[in-house]
């Protein structure tokens, strides 16, 4: 039996459609929900033309109260049976409340080689540090922000001449490589890292 996998975006989603694009033949996983806390993100129309289950729940109605958009997510996930949830490109921090009933079986993708630069901006702050590699992190989802257990890493070069949009180009890349293989291999209930190249 296939694990079931919601996915969270709240734009284009790239890394959601890898995801989805991955999950095919003997992968343990198949893509059962996508979800978003934005109307208009871009990779809900995907979803939909790609026959998958979508659902959006608008953050803004909640204006700040956590707690109430957790429990519609809660809601709207309850139908699907999922087994793991993949946060990819979600915008919106997800408190203990959400976090704890899915602890080790919540996935993100940040882009940088944590534990360094938590949070946002993170290209820019690698350039601003003069670093001279950088990268992106998959890692299980604890209530610390961005600070989970380590499940894979993809590193990329920085080169004299990149900007913040160079550089998050670069990255992006291998988030698309990086982020398939870490499901597969959660999925199939293998927690040893994936490190790239
Ligand atoms: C990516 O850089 C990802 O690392 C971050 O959100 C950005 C956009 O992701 N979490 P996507 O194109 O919406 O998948």
């Amino acid at each position: 039996m296939s694990k079931r996998v919601a996915i969270f975006i709240s734009g284009g989603g790239s890394n959601m459609r890898a995801l989805v694009e991955s999950m095919t033949g003997d992968h343990p996983a198949r893509a059962a929900l996508v979800l978003s806390n934005d109307p208009q993100a871009g990779g809900i129309a995907w979803a939909r033309d790609a026959g998958i289950p979508t659902d959006v729940v608008d953050h803004r109605p909640f204006a700040g109260d956590r707690a109430a958009f957790e429990a519609a997510l809660a809601e709207r996930l309850a139908p699907h049976a999922i087994d793991i949830i993949a946060l990819a490109g979600f915008m919106r921090v997800l408190t203990a409340g959400f976090v704890a009933p899915w602890q080790g079986r919540m996935l993100n993708i940040h882009p940088s080689l944590l534990p360094k630069y938590r949070g946002l901006d993170t290209h820019a702050r690698a350039l601003a540090a003069g670093d001279t590699e950088a990268g992106c992190t998959v890692h299980e989802v604890t209530p610390a922000l961005d600070d989970g257990p380590i499940l894979g890493q993809a590193r990329v070069p920085i080169l004299p001449d990149d900007t913040a949009r160079t550089l998050a180009a670069r990255v992006l890349e291998q988030e698309h490589i990086l982020y398939p293989a870490v499901l597969k291999r959660f999925a199939a209930g293998d927690r040893r890292p994936v490190m790239l190249p």
